[in-house]
């Protein structure tokens, strides 16, 4: 087994800290091969970078010859070739021939870091550099960091939380030189910064307004980019989320969501900057009664009739669902719909409703069905909220790394095969024999469905607790402001979001629309999502409604079991053997909760017995 000299065990290879003083990126590319050379195994060839300046600035080539990779590449590309040449020895498979160039040119990590220290939706410990209020970061540690990003293709780094509250206000202008000295860090790893900026600055600063079509508050703003951009030449822009959950936007000044997110965008763009604008924008002040208004239509209704409307250097981000991060979901309509604005994807690495990085929930089957059903060329750019934090291991549980590395390989190729992804995650981490390799590989790739079948099974999402988003709770959300209801009943369950209920379907195209329409096409993992049902509704495969139901969280709990069996055999290294135990402990104790509580519940509403007469609470 290696010995690590970094916990971050995917460069466990060349797993020294990134000297410093690697000001520009072609010297890291040669500080990392001269790293991989020294420590590398006899018999595996030596890295041999070679800046060439004709190629993309993100593009390389990599050639095998003998005992020697060349790496040829651009600025940024030479690095990026250096990592994956090292990563194909490391994977002992051959390495990837002609140019190899990202799809997205926008690859972004989004961190919802407060600067209290706190991360909001985090499960990885606390901020990385952030602490009291101030940045607090050990250097090496963040360099260490630029090269994880850099090794997957990640190059831009929002630092701080949507949510943007005092003092992250100041992150652009009174902390300006400690977030300049941030970016320098990174730089030679190819990550630009972007930060998240508060719509209502000019008012924190004075201003009797932020009105986005006010003369004044548009100079302000100008003057704000001109003193950010001449700090930081490379900031990549500004991340948004205006009139979304209580924060502020042009609503409140009667504008338009295009007159804001533009105003920002003419300011940003004679620096080549850009403007992510959420569109993560719904009702949550709903009230419960109200089963007209249907949370996952908002965000449709509200842009689709602005496609077009929004500059050029504006990113419209549109969380990968209608809702909300959820284990199911179909893929937001809007990816259809806004044929003339540049869309971005946000996923969610940090797992808050899907597992909180103690239970395992390996996430590139799900992005695939997102890419293949959206078609990744209606995307612009992608995002992924990040699940890092300062756990020895960055990421809570050491296998949540694999979703963080995936999401790197997805955002520079959305072609890729989700087992292979993890394959080659669990190889460039562990040193495992073949077979147990398979075996694990096997398992994170399950780990999804059998997290669905004890939380969310045929689209039932939102039972769980309100507080913290981890555990059962049937009727949590019922009652509640955030229009995230099931319904459920003692005849039926879901919601209709058919012509005849909300309308949902009819934000979709016609193959969507008439594949989500009918019950009897709605994909299973999808018909409660879609469609209300009675529980003696009959499956496709002859059970009814209720009876998958059960069969479902007692399946997902006994999946756990087995996953707990494949754990206990494999060879892992400590701490990660022992880390994956406890947290395997847990999962097992939150399956069993979710089993028992959803059935029983279901029973009770029901009174209709499970079939097989296994034990459910009466
Ligand atoms: C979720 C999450 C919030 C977050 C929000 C967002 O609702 O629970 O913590 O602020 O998404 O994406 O803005």
């Amino acid at each position: 087994m290696n010995n690590w000299k970094t916990r971050y065990a995917w460069l466990r290879e060349f797993g020294e800290p990134a000297p410093a003083g690697t000001d520009c990126p072609f010297h890291t590319a040669e500080a990392e091969a001269e790293i991989y050379n020294r420590n590398r195994k006899e018999d595996a060839p030596r890295l041999k970078p070679v800046l060439d300046e004709t190629l993309p600035e993100e593009a390389y080539i990599l050639k095998s010859g003998g005992s020697e990779i060349q790496i040829k590449g651009g600025s940024k590309g030479v690095l990026y070739g250096t990592y994956a040449a090292a990563g194909s020895v490391t994977e002992k498979v051959p390495v990837p021939e002609g140019l190899n160039a990202p799809y997205w040119s926008l690859r972004m990590l989004d961190s919802w870091d407060n600067m209290d220290g706190s991360v909001e939706r985090g499960y990885a410990g606390r901020s990385i550099w952030f602490e009291a209020d101030r940045y607090s970061y050990d250097p090496a540690r963040i360099r260490q960091l630029g090269r994880m990003l850099a090794s997957v293709g990640i190059n831009v780094l929002c630092i701080n939380n949507v949510n943007v509250h005092v003092p992250a206000q100041d992150l652009l202008d009174g902390m300006l030189d400690e977030t300049a000295a941030f970016a320098d860090l990174l730089r030679p790893f190819g990550v630009r910064l972007m930060v998240s900026v508060d719509f209502s600055l000019p008012l924190q600063r004075g201003l009797v307004s932020a009105d986005p079509l006010d003369e004044n508050v548009c100079l302000w703003w100008k003057n704000f980019a001109e003193r950010a951009w001449k700090a930081i030449p490379d900031l990549a822009g500004y991340l948004i989320k205006a009139d979304s959950e209580h924060r502020p936007g042009p609503n409140t000044y009667g504008r338009t969501h295009p007159e804001g997110a533009n105003m920002l965008a003419r300011s940003v763009a004679p620096y080549g900057g850009v403007v992510v604008w959420r569109a993560f924008v719904y009702n949550c002040t709903q009230d419960w009664r109200d089963a007209s208004t249907d949370r996952p239509c908002a965000a449709y209704d509200l842009y689709h009739p602005l496609d077009g409307q929004f500059d050029e250097n504006v990113i419209l981000q549109v969380k990968y669902g209608p809702f909300d991060f959820q284990v199911r979901e179909p893929a937001s309509p809007l990816f259809y719909g806004m044929k003339n604005t540049h869309l971005g994807c946000e996923l969610q690495l940090a797992q808050e409703y899907t597992g909180q990085q103690i239970d395992l929930f390996a996430m590139p089957a799900l992005w695939r069905e997102i890419f293949d059903s959206v078609g990744t060329e209606r995307i612009h750019a992608v995002a992924a909220v990040g699940n890092l934090g300062r756990d020895a291991c960055w990421t809570g549980h050491p296998f949540a790394a694999l979703n963080l590395y995936a999401y790197g390989r997805f955002a520079w190729n959305p072609g890729v095969n989700p087992a292979e992804i993890v394959r080659s995650w669990v190889r460039q981490t562990y040193d495992l024999p073949s077979e147990q390799e398979d075996a694990l590989t096997d398992m994170l790739m399950k780990s999804r469905s059998a997290y669905e079948k004890y939380t969310a099974t045929l689209g039932l999402d939102w039972m769980m607790r309100p507080e913290t988003h981890y555990g059962p709770s049937p009727y949590g959300y019922e009652f509640d402001v955030w229009g995230t209801y099931t319904r459920a009943d003692r005849d039926a369950v879901g919601t209709d979001r058919t012509k005849t209920g909300t309308g949902l379907t009819e934000q979709y195209p016609e193959e969507q629309k008439a594949l989500y329409s009918d019950s009897s096409s709605c994909p299973d993992e999808l018909l409660l999502f879609f469609h209300r049902l009675p529980y003696t509704w009959r499956m496709r495969d002859g059970r009814t409604l209720i009876q998958r139901i059960y069969d479902d969280h007692f399946e997902g709990f006994d999946e756990v079991q087995k996953m707990q069996k494949t754990l206990a055999d494999l060879s892992l290294p400590e701490p990660d053997a022992q880390e994956a135990a406890e947290r395997m402990n847990l999962q097992l104790l939150n399956a069993r909760e979710w089993r028992d509580v959803i059935n029983t519940f279901f029973y009770r509403l029901s009174g209709i017995p499970d079939e097989h007469g296994r034990k459910i609470w009466p």
